[in-house]
């Protein structure tokens, strides 16, 4: 292996990306006195919670009544009877202080006439258990991540953190199972650096680039799902894919559900609004996995549009010019460039697409990563926190609600500030590393540098979101399952046989891809796998040959351990239990919309 110089850096708390999750994270630590830093492969502006549209869900009541408490039956239900619900109650519940708290740090949220947060209807969310939709999506418009992320940047630059931007964390360092820093990689000038810290957070996002069509962006690959896997953690729910309703026909780019919030609605070829058979409660704005779902069968049953019946048009004419300059001014932007579409003309060609990663790294409601064992299911590890969508907490369960990650991101990168606060005593001395601590990362570096084989990185990872698109659908049979594991089996198998052609060190976006397929091949094999064991349909898993929820054998969490392209599974208890008790617990029920 070639020497590399290491550039050694000392931290209370290194936190890892830069989204929502990640800045709330950096700025609650810097206002807690932490000195931290935040590693960031991208400019945290451009950090894809830049790309969430629709609105922060949190009953305010500025439309019409709400409570947190209609807010957990919604999520609870939303989630399939999979979330954790202490959880789940934890978040529904800060979910009001969040946002003023955000509305306080200057985001501009859209208002109402007598100056309130603006407030839209969005899918699953519902007045008094479930009885009507209710006004609870907190909107900027149809760019409320943008706003919110911008926000926290600047929050954090008055909190004094520091950002390491351009800089690629490779691998974690652990030491006798406590984590104690991370090494990363300056993309800009060669560099490797090695951070140490009492604390490493991590809120690198989901992994939706492991399939085909996704709204994620290119830099969405699994990177903190990789570092947990190769520090021998389990990821947890990977089978749960969250598939939007609405990605636009061809790009896969995301027209938020705010626009059915707004009074959109989706038709098939006979022009029918076919939500009405389906959902005759909630229609359109049933939970994403319903509506997914109904599209892709009336798509099926030969009702789809277009030349090739295979897609669902949205339709927004009937909204007016001026509330969708209002209201959807982002969107209507989209489908013009994407679709070619004059929205307050015509409707959008829309298709469900790979949206959200429901399953990550697992954590307890503080943020910190659980190393699971028979003994102790919540056992967690030392050092290592996880957040946002890198992590499964678990309050989307089988299925996430819209509105619920932006909330998620905020309420739990507060978390695990406070958490931080509580154990930890800024300033803290550091021991010394272990001698060896870098090894795994420099080494992991050092191979695929100079990785020689035959086969291209695009090539690799093409056939693995080929196979995942196809196989670990919408829908999915043991038939579909069982093929996709074979397949990935085999695409993992062609890492080794890599070829990198850049050996340099500056800006080799050759080499920054390879590092990125490797986390992605991670997170696919353990999402694959562990749909192949799960024999029943929850949520976002529809598993044709299982097709009812099984809540006897079935309502646990999966777990996957990913070790050199082979997964091992095991299963821990959801929590059937609230934080307080101003809750009680949601027993099962069959879902009506
Ligand atoms: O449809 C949307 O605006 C997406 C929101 C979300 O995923 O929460």
């Amino acid at each position: 292996m070639a020497a590399y110089k290491i550039i050694d850096h000392t931290y209370d708390v290194v936190v890892v990306g830069a989204g929502g999750a990640g800045l709330r994270a950096t700025m609650g630590m810097g206002q807690a006195g932490f000195k931290t830093a935040c590693i960031t492969k991208v400019f945290p502006t451009r950090s894809h919670t830049v790309a969430a549209q629709g609105g922060i869900g949190a009953s305010l009541g500025n439309m019409a009544e709400d409570n947190w408490k209609w807010h957990m039956y919604d999520t609870v239900k939303g989630s399939d009877w999979l979330g954790d619900q202490d959880a789940i109650e934890y978040m529904c519940r800060e979910a009001v202080p969040a946002v003023h708290e955000l509305e306080h740090f200057g985001v501009p949220f859209s208002r109402t006439p007598e100056g309130k947060i603006y407030q839209r209807p969005f899918g699953g969310h519902m007045s008094n258990f479930g009885a009507k939709p209710v006004e609870r999506a907190c909107a900027a418009a149809d760019r409320t991540g943008h706003a919110i992320l911008h926000t926290l940047y600047q929050q954090c630059l008055k909190h004094q953190c520091e950002f390491f931007i351009e800089y690629f964390a490779i691998d974690l360092i652990m030491e006798n199972g406590v984590c104690r820093g991370v090494v990363a990689w300056n993309l800009d000038d060669g560099t490797l650096h090695r951070f140490r810290a009492h604390k490493v957070v991590l809120a690198s996002g989901g992994y939706g680039r492991a399939f085909f069509s996704c709204t994620s962006a290119h830099t969405c690959t699994g990177d903190g799902h990789g570092l947990a896997a190769r520090a021998g953690l389990p990821l947890q729910d990977m089978e749960f894919v969250q598939f939007h309703p609405t990605g636009i026909y061809g790009s896969g780019c995301l027209i938020t559900e705010g626009a059915r919030g707004e009074g959109g609605y989706v038709t098939n070829s006979a022009g029918e609004r076919f939500m009405e058979r389906y959902a005759p409660t909630a229609k359109d704005l049933a939970s994403r996995d319903v509506v997914s779902r109904a599209m892709t069968m009336e798509i099926r049953e030969g009702r789809g549009v277009g030349k090739e019946n295979d897609h669902i048009y949205l339709h927004l004419e009937h909204l007016g010019a001026e509330t969708l300059e209002l209201r959807l001014p982002g969107i209507s932007e989209t489908a013009k460039i994407f679709a070619g579409v004059d929205v307050t003309k015509e409707p959008i060609p829309v298709l469900p697409t790979v949206h959200y990663n429901m399953g990550g790294i697992p954590t307890n409601v503080h943020g910190e990563v659980l190393r699971p064992t028979a003994e102790n299911p919540d056992a967690t590890v030392e050092g290592l926190m996880a957040i946002g969508e890198a992590a499964c907490v678990s309050v989307h369960g089988a299925n996430r609600l819209g509105t619920n990650s932006l909330l998620d991101i905020v309420v739990f990168g507060r978390a695990s500030a406070l958490r931080a606060a509580e154990t930890l005593k800024p300033g803290t001395p550091h021991k010394p590393l272990p001698k060896d601590g870098s090894d795994l990362a420099l080494s992991r570096f050092d191979r695929l540098r100079n990785a020689n084989g035959s086969m291209h990185t695009s090539e690799i990872r093409l056939a693995m979101q080929k196979t995942m698109q196809m196989d670990a659908a919408v829908f999915r049979t043991s038939k579909s399952l069982a093929e996709g594991c074979a397949k990935m089996d085999q695409v993992a198998g062609t890492l080794p046989q890599l070829k990198i052609n850049d050996r340099s060190t500056v800006w080799n976006s050759d080499l920054a891809e390879a590092l990125e397929l490797e986390n992605l091949m991670d997170c696919a094999l353990a999402t694959i796998v562990s749909a192949e064991a799960r024999h029943e349909s929850r949520g976002a898993h529809a598993h044709e040959d299982f097709p009812d929820r099984d809540d006897v054998n079935w309502q646990k969490h999966s777990l996957a351990w990913v070790e050199n392209g082979k997964v091992k599974l095991d299963y821990r208890p959801v929590h059937t239990y609230t934080l307080t008790d101003e809750v009680e617990y949601i027993k099962p029920q069959k879902r009506v919309y």
